[in-house]
């Protein structure tokens, strides 16, 4: 195994909760589909979580919820305000557009992968409202961003309220739901529905589970079709019970959350070592747990020689007046539940042996 991987957040397998639910859920027979036992207790247990009545229909990938999601809350012709770099409209290979039949991604421009509300409101406001073109119908953010930043309830409360004035419906993308959640220290009704989102694709992989993702459904009227959606693109399992007892051991004894705190405390170990080097800056902040620097480009080859694995990320989100110089790149560096203390410091003790600081 790599002990300088930072690739990305599913590098990792599953924690330990999470496999040991799955191997007890294992035994017997139990019925199929979703039927079982582990399902309807899981549904009960997502309802108290976030405090109200809510729909939970599991799927295995962040995509396949992103565009059941986003296929339920649009019509074929409909529009969807979302980030540019935003992995629905990135990431996903047209997914959401294929599985609504027809509707189209609009990207927004915004500083570290955020839409803002004024942003939004204008862009639906300047749309022509003829029926030769396409209505606005749905917006959607990503909780954590594509550039590791986390929404404040200010701002996902401003988005729902242009939404809502418009008559849109609001959709979170939360892959990466637990690490905000954390770091904003508030409760997932807070984060979501008291905050007008309507559905909610709430993220386990990333953060612990094997394959196991929740669409969450707030608004009574988007749930009339997901179940039919979900295995219409062959998302439904027939051994459902093996999504919803991955849920069960994610959920238990707040190990989601203690996962997210953990990765989120070595994300800013990495961001604190990487921004005390030498020509090193941050892109955006680190906020939820993913880095993302400013290097200099022999700093990312030497690191890159003695074994470390990250992506380069796009700068098309970096503010007014940030630019990565000719001789720099940017980075994006990625931490996890499993992410051990000691890799971040031979990843920063690597760097500083390269830049010529003492390690
Ligand atoms: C913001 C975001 N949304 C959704 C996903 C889920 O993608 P996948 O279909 O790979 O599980 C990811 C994974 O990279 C992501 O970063």
């Amino acid at each position: 195994m790599n002990e300088l991987n930072f690739a990305s957040d599913n590098v990792m397998g599953a924690s330990a909760p999470v496999i040991e639910a799955l191997v007890a859920a294992n035994a017997g027979a139990l019925p199929a589909y979703g039927g079982d036992e582990i399902t309807a207790r899981l549904t009960k247990r997502f309802a108290a979580l976030f405090e109200c009545e809510l729909d939970v229909v599991l799927v295995a990938t962040g995509t396949a919820a992103n565009a059941l999601a986003l296929a339920t809350a649009l019509s074929p012709w409909g529009l969807c305000l979302c980030h540019s770099e935003s992995h629905v409209i990135d990431d996903e290979c047209g997914a959401p557009e294929f599985f609504s039949h027809g509707a189209k991604l609009v990207g927004l421009p915004g500083v570290g992968g955020k839409i803002e509300a004024p942003a939004v409101a204008a862009a639906v406001d300047r749309l022509p409202r003829h029926e030769k073109q396409m209505p606005a119908e749905c917006v959607s953010i990503s909780q954590a961003t594509e550039s590791g930043l986390v929404y404040r309830l200010d701002e996902i409360a401003g988005i729902s309220e242009v939404a809502r004035a418009r008559g849109l419906w609001f959709h979170m993308d939360g892959a990466r739901f637990a690490n905000a959640l954390v770091r904003l220290g508030c409760s997932p009704a807070e984060m979501t529905w008291r905050r007008g989102v309507d559905i909610l694709s709430f993220g386990g992989t990333k953060n612990g589970c094997l394959a196991a993702e929740a669409i969450l459904v707030f608004a009574p009227e988007l749930r009339k079709t997901l179940r039919q959606r979900r295995k219409r693109s062959g998302h439904t399992l027939s051994k459902g019970r093996l999504l919803s007892a991955q849920f069960e051991g994610y959920l238990e004894a707040d190990h989601w959350l203690a996962n997210a705190r953990h990765a989120n405390a070595m994300a800013d170990r990495l961001a604190r070592g990487l921004g005390a080097l030498p020509g090193v800056r941050p892109a955006w902040p680190t906020e939820a747990n993913e880095v993302f620097a400013i290097l200099p480009r022999a700093l990312d080859e030497r690191l890159r020689r003695a074994g470390a694995s990250y992506h380069p990320w796009s700068d098309l989100s970096l503010a007014a007046g940030e630019a990565v110089g000719p001789e720099e790149v940017l980075v994006r560096l990625v931490t996890s539940f499993a992410t051990e203390e000691t890799s971040v410091d031979a990843l920063l003790a690597a760097a500083r042996t390269e830049s010529g600081a003492t390690a």
